[in-house]
Parts: C-alpha cells; structure tokens; sequence
C-alpha cells in the first residue's frame, strides 16, 4: 500500500517553535505507511476581503491545494489567551474561503504544546470547533496536550520525553487507520 500523504501545519511561526518541533517528531514516529510534511504557510498576509476581492494571494492558493491533494491534515498549536494562535486562525480564514474549501471531509488531527501545565488543552477545543465547522473530520483520540513542553525537548528540538513520544506514535496510528476508515478522498 502506498504511504499516505499528511500535511502539517504549526500555529506558531518561531524558529524554535515546540509545537513546530512536535510535528517533525510526529512525522519520525508516524508508521511507515504516513508520511508527514511541515508546511511553511508564513508568506499568508493578514486576511482582507479587498485583498481577496483582488484575487486569492499566490500563497493561499498553494497551502489550499496542499491541503486538498493531501490525504489528511495534523495540526500543532500554542494557546495563546486561551485559544488558537492568530496566524493559524488568519491561515484558516482564508483557507476557508476557498472554493472548493479544503478542510471539508479533510481527516484531521490536533495536538497542542505549551509551557504551562494544560498542554494547550483549552485552545485545542476552539480548533475542533473551528475547524469541525468547516466539516474537517477531526480525529478524537488520543488527545494530545503537551504540557511543560520545555521539559520535553531537548537543545536541539528533539522529544525526548518518552510519555509524550508514546501518545504522539498512538496518536499517527489512530491518524493513519482514521485516513484509512474514511477511505479515499473525494
Ligand atoms: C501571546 C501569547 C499568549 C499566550 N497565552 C497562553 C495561554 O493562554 N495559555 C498557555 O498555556 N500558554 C500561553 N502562552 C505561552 C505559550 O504556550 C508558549 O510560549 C509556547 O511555547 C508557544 O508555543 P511555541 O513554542 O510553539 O512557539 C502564550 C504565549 C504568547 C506569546
């Protein structure tokens, strides 16, 4: 069977980004049959109805059909005031736009890392809603909260928790068999 094909998406834009780090040690864990690749959505300017009056940007346009060709969607975000973090919902406003709109039918995954205890837990249930009600079938265990993610990387960004190594690996199989369980895309 050929490997299915995940795009990923962090919410924070930093360079040393833990939740960006989350992703790539997602795609080393994931099971051979799921691949996983980071997309850099950073060149997305703020949404604007003359701007997209105009014309989607080049940018949109290349993350939308990213997201459409791909055969699932994971998502890593930060809380921030207690929800999303404003480039990931900026990114998805305007994805939402889009005609066909990308997320619809999308099997998606959520997890979340943070520096205070929670993991992020209050913001990814503004994600599942967001994103539920843009009908992507948003994977519900196992839940992923990264708490005290400072203590789970090392220097270099590496997961070197192993709880946390445990639940992100059971999280892309549940991902990959999910993909699998919806069947092809439309
Ligand atoms: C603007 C802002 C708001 C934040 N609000 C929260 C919050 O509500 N809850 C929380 O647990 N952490 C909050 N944090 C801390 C982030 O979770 C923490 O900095 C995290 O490491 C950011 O993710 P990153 O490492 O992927 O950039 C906030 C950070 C920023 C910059």
């Amino acid at each position: 069977m050929s490997a299915l094909k995940v795009v990923a998406l962090s919410g924070s834009l930093r360079a040393k980004s833990f939740n960006n780090a989350a992703l790539l040690a997602a795609a080393a864990l994931a099971p051979d049959d799921l691949s996983i690749r980071v997309v850099d959505y950073s060149a997305v300017p703020l949404y604007n109805g003359d701007l997209q009056a105009q014309g989607f940007p080049a940018s949109v346009q290349a993350l939308g059909s990213e997201i459409a060709q791909a055969d699932g969607l994971l998502i890593a975000s930060p809380e921030y005031n207690f929800s999303v973090s404003g480039v990931l919902k900026n990114a998805i406003d305007w994805l939402s736009r889009l005609n066909p709109q990308p997320f619809k039918g999308k099997p998606t995954a959520i997890l979340s890392a943070t520096m205070g205890p929670l993991g992020g837990a209050r913001s990814q249930y503004d994600l599942r809603k967001i994103i539920g009600g843009l009908e992507a079938n948003v994977l519900t265990k196992p839940e992923v909260f990264i708490g005290a993610c400072h203590t789970r990387f090392n220097e270099q960004g590496e997961l070197t928790d192993e709880a946390t190594r445990k639940i992100i690996a059971e999280q892309m199989v549940a991902l990959r068999n999910w993909i699998r369980q919806l069947g092809p895309r439309a």
